[in-house]
């Protein structure tokens, strides 16, 4: 009977993508994926460490996978991701009963750790994170089963050690995927039926940028435009000081790369950015905002921002939510800042309390919220393109979306694919997604 596994992943769009090789690794090997973890013999917590909240995810989990373990002792049970990476073996003397924990460039390594838990017993780490090493090298690729739309992974780590973050500790040095790997992954995801790609890295602008003489990131983006099949491209995320001129106009340029542009901005306080080692200012980051909206009017802007970082006064707060007010984004994700271990601002002795960052958190959502919708409102009446990605949860018959700029759809379509691509007019806008009804087809 072959081995059954459980894979539960927290964090950002690239544990979901290692999740996915990791998977399909285990699947070449014979093992097959159950998506009740009661049934599993193999469960695999794939952790984020981002902020603290995202460690207790995990904890918690393993906590309820305990429970399974005391039924099934034969059960094995190990941690993945930047949380594992982060605390290395560490975790098996704070983790009874976990029995492997693998780091974030570790991922080929699971087939053999868990032959060697079935043959003899014991516990494993392996969470080798130096050199610059493509983790991604070697691993099997599968068909992708009926998606319209997935991840592509191009580089993994990052250099830029911003002061409150702990992605280059746990995710090492910046290092880039070949790009012919890439392009071979990407096709033969068009050939399973994909339509939209979205390339990963923490700073996809520095693409190639270590490996000189190979392609850099918009040599990449148009190689992907000539590949039959992939209807849109998106990427995510760039770094502003990254942000070069050659990829403003790509957005002008190139056809299936969607008009939207994850950009965080973290601060709208230059003394802020300064202490967060960002390497831009407020007036650079929304100088390359205009840019991007001369050449894309249309062109959706989204972001992150951090509330409380050390230092951060009323009056640099206030500077965020001018910025907030001025550049009119179109979402974003915000936070309160957290210590992270090793990072210099866990370091900083001004910390600022909690109930102030919250505050700061709940005063930019309210301001986003009405921008948001007002920007929503101003599409009701237009008709966008929109490409079906199946059900929607709203009501019966209706199918979900998005538009280019990444915006949800809902509208009725009984006989519409996933992967189909329809003119959508929109008939109402409400503050997280958009209703409407549908014109035309778009030709494949
Ligand atoms: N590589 C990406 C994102 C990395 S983490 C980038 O450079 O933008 C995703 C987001 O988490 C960050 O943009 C930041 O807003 C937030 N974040 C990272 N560390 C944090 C911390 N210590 N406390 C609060 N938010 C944090
Ligand atoms: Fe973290 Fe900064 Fe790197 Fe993004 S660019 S992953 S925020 S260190
Ligand atoms: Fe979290 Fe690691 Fe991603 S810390 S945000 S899972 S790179």
């Amino acid at each position: 009977m072959p081995k059954r596994f459980y894979f539960q992943t927290f964090g950002c769009q690239m544990n979901v993508y290692d999740a996915e090789r990791a998977a399909q690794l285990l699947v070449s090997r014979g093992y097959v994926q159950v998506n009740d973890p009661r049934r599993a013999d193999v469960i695999w917590v794939n952790t984020c460490s981002v902020r603290d909240k995202a460690e207790q995810k995990a904890y918690s989990a393993l906590g309820r996978f305990q429970a399974f373990k005391r039924k099934n002792p034969d059960l094995i049970i190990g941690l993945g991701g930047c949380l594992a990476q982060q605390e290395g073996s560490a975790l098996l003397k704070r983790v009874p009963f976990l029995d492997f924990v693998l780091g974030t460039k570790e991922l080929r390594k699971m087939p053999e750790i868990l032959e060697s838990l079935d043959r003899s017993g014991g516990r494993v780490t392996a969470a080798d994170l130096r050199g610059r090493v493509d983790p991604y090298s070697r691993l099997p690729l599968f068909p992708p089963g009926g998606k319209v739309s997935a991840f592509v992974s191009i580089m993994q780590g990052c250099d830029n050690f911003c002061s409150y973050c702990i992605v280059p500790f746990v995710r090492g040095r910046e290092v880039s995927r070949p790009p012919g790997e890439i392009l071979e992954e990407i096709c033969s995801l068009a050939a399973g039926g994909v339509k939209e790609v979205t390339l990963l890295g923490q700073n996809v602008n520095s693409y190639g940028g270590r490996t000189p003489g190979g392609l850099g990131f918009v040599d990449l983006l148009d190689a992907v435009q000539e590949i039959s099949g992939i209807r849109r491209i998106r990427f995510t995320t760039s770094h502003p000081k990254d942000l070069s001129p050659q990829l403003i106009r790509a957005f002008g340029r190139i056809p299936k790369l969607c008009e939207h542009i994850h950009l965080p901005l973290q601060s709208g306080s230059n003394r802020i950015l300064r202490r967060m080692n960002r390497g831009y200012s407020v007036e650079e980051y929304a100088e390359k905002v205009s840019e991007l909206r001369r050449v894309r009017p249309d062109m959706s802007i989204t972001t992150d921002l951090i509330a409380g970082f050390p230092g951060e006064e009323e009056s640099d707060h206030q500077a965020t939510r001018e910025t907030v007010e001025n550049i009119r984004f179109n979402e974003f994700f915000s936070f309160r800042y957290s210590d992270r271990p090793r990072t210099r601002a866990s370091l900083f002795p001004d910390k600022v309390p909690e109930g102030v960052k919250q505050r700061r958190l709940a005063e930019l959502h309210a301001l986003q919220k009405k921008i948001t919708h007002e920007k929503n409102k101003a599409l009701e009446g237009r008709e966008l393109e929109v490409l079906v990605e199946g059900r929607s949860k709203a009501g019966a018959g209706e199918k979900t979306g998005r538009t280019r700029a990444n915006r949800i759809v809902n509208f009725l379509g009984d006989s519409l694919h996933a992967g189909e691509t329809v003119e959508v007019k929109i008939l109402e806008a409400f503050p997280h997604s958009l209703r409407g009804e549908i014109t035309g087809m778009r030709a494949e």
